[in-house]
């Protein structure tokens, strides 16, 4: 079977979680939101550990079930789109167009994951022009620095699992930070990341990885000029052409700047 060595390393990760819930419970949300915890995990592109905390009980399997899914659409379909679009400057909408031909739930993509822990987080290329598509792995309650898309906008769609998505608007001249409820995705379902977009990607689940496939325009681009948030200590940075990461662990010299007191996060609803 051509999924036999795939089914039984999930059953072995499922295990493994299990076994975690067992003796874990996720971090607090403000734990969630501190500066160092977003720097660990974006810096060293690998997972947090949830030791020395206790409780969860409840057995979950539809990490299974979601995996061993038999997905029907050929993630090579949606390249071949993405390839053969004939436009010189491509917008959004040509993008929202191409995803609209296809049915994303049913998106296959076990045969790229095949090899990557999916404990850690990885980042699996799939096309480097004329777009940068990429196939991102988020273990349980991974997320990114709150950052803004200053030089590419895109589109994510989850695969497996769930993707969180947390707006924010900022006015520079009041020193405020509004947040937006949070809303969550599933797989079929579409984000759309426009250009100056601030927002915040998560995997808000304690228990399973999330998987998803995401596609940016222009395909390569850098973070010069890109802010970046950590709204529970009110701080923000800007990096310049040197970073290659959205991460608060950079060197000192990928900064352009860093404020303390940048802002206060006011909430809209
Ligand atoms: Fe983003």
């Amino acid at each position: 079977m051509q999924f036999s060595g795939f089914r039984s390393r999930l059953r072995r990760f499922n295990a493994k979680y299990t076994e975690k819930r067992r003796t874990s419970v996720p971090d607090s949300p403000q734990t969630i939101e501190n500066g160092l915890y977003i720097n660990r995990v974006s810096s060293e592109y690998s997972i947090f550990n949830l030791e020395n905390n206790a409780g969860l009980q409840q057995t979950d399997t539809s990490l299974n079930n979601e995996h061993t899914k038999n997905k029907t659409v050929e993630m090579k379909n949606l390249l071949e789109i993405l390839k053969n679009l004939d436009v010189k400057q491509p917008d959004p909408q040509d993008i929202k167009n191409a995803l609209a031909q296809i049915d994303l739930s049913q998106l296959s993509y076990e045969d790229h994951i095949k090899g990557y822990d999916l404990d850690k987080y990885n980042k699996i290329k799939l096309m480097e022009e004329p777009f940068q598509v990429f196939i991102m792995t988020w273990p349980p309650q991974f997320l990114l620095p709150i950052h803004q898309h200053r030089n590419f906008w895109g589109y994510v769609v989850p695969l497996q699992g769930i993707v969180a998505e947390t707006l924010y608007g900022f006015a520079p001249r009041k020193k405020k930070i509004f947040l937006h409820p949070t809303k969550t995705f599933k797989p079929g379902e579409v984000i759309y990341e426009p250009y100056n977009v601030i927002h915040k990607l998560q995997n808000t689940s304690p228990l399973e990885p999330t998987i998803s496939v995401h596609i940016y325009y222009p395909p390569s681009y850098n973070y010069s000029g890109t802010m970046i948030f950590d709204a529970q200590n009110r701080r923000m940075a800007v990096l310049n052409e040197k970073a290659e990461l959205l991460s608060w662990d950079l060197p000192s010299d990928h900064y352009e700047s860093i404020t303390e007191d940048a802002y206060d996060v006011e909430k809209l609803w």
